[in-house]
């Protein structure tokens, strides 16, 4: 049993999602966490999280949504986030890669975020590119966990996370060449990790090119088993119980 923590299957990526449920399906992934990033797609994982019994939706928004949203789209998320089908609120986070410019409003949309997921009691899944310490120091300042979504930074900043009671979202960043996180990981005990795809970004090895589906949680799983030179079942185990234990609203059998 599989879990893909971290996939945005919408509409304008698949022309047919039972399809790629349905392929998903025979590699063992029985559960999605289908993350939005602005009301669309929110309304979007809402609508496919009643389509799905197996699926689990995360409502929010995206840093680079940060020059249009609007106090509505925030409205939205408070709206639906004692539905019992929305688990989490993702996809939030900081994202300095294109600009720094805009750092102040994408902290503002951070911390409202972050303060509706402590109100509510919800897990967060964060999006942190080139931006590590302002991220670790807004964190700090709320009572939240859940996962580091796409982690590749170092062991010193994945253990700031794990105290913080963070789990890491390993994706396939992993299966490229040169990733130093292979050699990362190797100190970094099981029980602080998940899997996830980022679909229909970051496709692992051998499928570089290609759209990337949920269906190949199977080859990254079976690489970082390799890593911590662990069967299979294992790390499908560990990662399948970290995810239960962090995610209360998921009925996971
Ligand atoms: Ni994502």
């Amino acid at each position: 049993m599989l879990i893909d923590t971290h996939c945005h299957l919408y509409k304008e990526y698949y022309e047919n999602i039972n399809n790629i449920i349905e392929i998903s399906k025979k590699n063992g992934v029985s559960y999605y966490i289908s993350n939005g990033c602005d009301t669309k797609s929110n309304q979007e994982v809402l609508q496919s999280t009643e389509e799905y019994q197996n699926l689990y939706g995360a409502l929010g928004i995206h840093p680079e949504m940060v020059d249009s949203y609007t106090k509505q789209d925030l409205e939205y998320i408070k709206d639906h986030i004692s539905n019992p089908k929305i688990v989490a609120i993702g996809e939030i986070g900081l994202d300095y890669y294109y600009t720094k410019d805009n750092k102040e409003k994408q902290i503002e949309l951070f911390e409202s975020q972050l303060s509706l997921a402590e109100k509510y009691n919800m897990p967060v899944i964060i999006h942190s590119r080139e931006a590590i310490e302002d991220t670790i120091n807004i964190l700090k300042k709320y009572n939240v966990n859940g996962i580091i979504h796409s982690f590749s930074g170092s062991l010193e900043t994945a253990k700031i996370y794990i105290k913080m009671g963070f789990l890491l979202g390993i994706n396939g960043v992993v299966t490229f060449k040169n990733c130093k996180l292979k050699e990362t990981l190797k100190n970094i005990p099981l029980e602080y990790i998940v899997l996830e795809t980022d679909s229909p970004y970051l496709t692992p090895v051998p499928f570089r090119g290609k759209q990337n589906n949920p269906s190949h949680i199977l080859n990254i799983a079976k690489f970082i088993a390799e890593i911590y030179e662990i069967p299979l079942e294992e790390l499908i185990d560990t990662t399948t119980y970290n995810v239960k234990k962090m995610f209360k609203k998921m009925t996971i059998e």
